[in-house]
């Protein structure tokens, strides 16, 4: 692996998700393949999951980490052939730069605007850290994707299922800020790439980039989708057409025990109780929300591992 910016950079899914289960039963076997390497994990957003279990990662391997929070570096400017007399203080070209005489891995979180759909779709920060840095890039969370939580989805579902085809449904629900669309995209461009039967359900008005869903089901009868599902993932985002805007806040979404039925439910965390999903499915043994936090450690793990084993 060169890079982790996708998910499509994984070059055998199945044999990753296997390796990052024999790394979960023995965290500290390649200890010594990040001896001397270190792993600067930049955050222009906040993190509780992806910082601690991303560090771990690094630590499980033997790996020196440095953080920064981008706020209390200089302001950043993208744009090429600007006369930085305003704001921003620092290029990314330099600042990549920079960064990599002191990283042999760097990750960076940049989330979307929601406000500006192109600049957004451009991943203009994850592409120039790409462009300008010269060590492999790790995608923490950016404009469009999320692929760490979905490598961690991917592994949890794969531990848990008794069916060689499980049902998963991908359940929109009602919150009340405008959130990327990051998880869900990267859900499902996972799940598309696994031996699941999907389904994607929202209100209508609430689809998602139809070049990521084209080849899914999506039924806007989220009673008629949710039947003999095995795997509910359930998750807001904020609407793709009308981009960033919140069109809906149907509580009538909200997952509750009684539409889980059987299925185990899942979320990639954090989640507003009683708005997104009540409490009687967090706080019963359906939920594997726990068991996903659990597998970033081993997602990271796995991705550092064969970024380490190609530098
Ligand atoms: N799921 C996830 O990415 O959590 P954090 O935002 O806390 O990192």
């Amino acid at each position: 692996m060169k890079n982790y910016t996708t998910i499509k950079d994984i070059s055998n899914l199945s044999e990753t998700i296997k390796e990052a289960i024999l790394l979960k039963m023995n965290p500290f076997e390649f200890q010594d393949l990040g001896k001397n390497k270190t792993l600067v994990m930049l955050f222009f957003n906040s993190s509780l999951r992806t910082r601690l279990s991303t560090e771990k990662a690094a630590k499980n391997l033997g790996m020196d980490v440095m953080i920064l929070n981008i706020n209390d570096a200089w302001n950043l400017e993208f744009e090429d052939g600007t006369v930085m007399n305003v704001n921003t203080s620092e290029h990314i070209k330099e600042a990549a730069q920079v960064i990599s005489q002191y990283a042999d891995i760097i990750a960076v979180r940049a989330f979307p605007t929601l406000e500006d759909k192109a600049k957004d779709e451009s991943e203009y920060v994850l592409n120039n850290f790409q462009k300008y840095a010269s060590v492999p890039i790790i995608n923490m969370e950016s404009a469009t994707a999320h692929p760490l939580q979905a490598m961690a989805d991917a592994i949890t579902i794969s531990e848990l299922t008794e069916k060689k085809t499980p049902k998963v449904v991908l359940s929109w629900a009602p919150h009340p800020k405008a959130l990327p669309q990051a998880v869900a995209n990267s859900f499902v461009e996972m799940m598309q790439d696994l031996d699941v039967d999907l389904t994607i359900t929202h209100p209508k008005g609430y689809e998602l980039n139809p070049e990521i869903t084209r080849n899914s089901t999506i039924n806007y009868d989220q009673e008629d989708a949710l039947k003999d599902a095995d795997f509910v993932y359930v998750k807001n985002w904020s609407n793709y057409n009308d981009y960033g805007k919140i069109l809906s806040q149907d509580e009538n979404w909200m997952m509750t025990k009684a539409k889980l039925g059987k299925a185990k439910f899942m979320h990639c965390l954090p989640v507003r109780r009683n708005v997104v999903v009540e409490d009687a499915v967090l706080d019963s043994g359906q939920s594997v929300v726990i068991e996903q936090a659990n597998n970033r450690t081993f997602a990271a793990q796995v991705v550092l591992k064969q970024l380490l084993e190609n530098i």
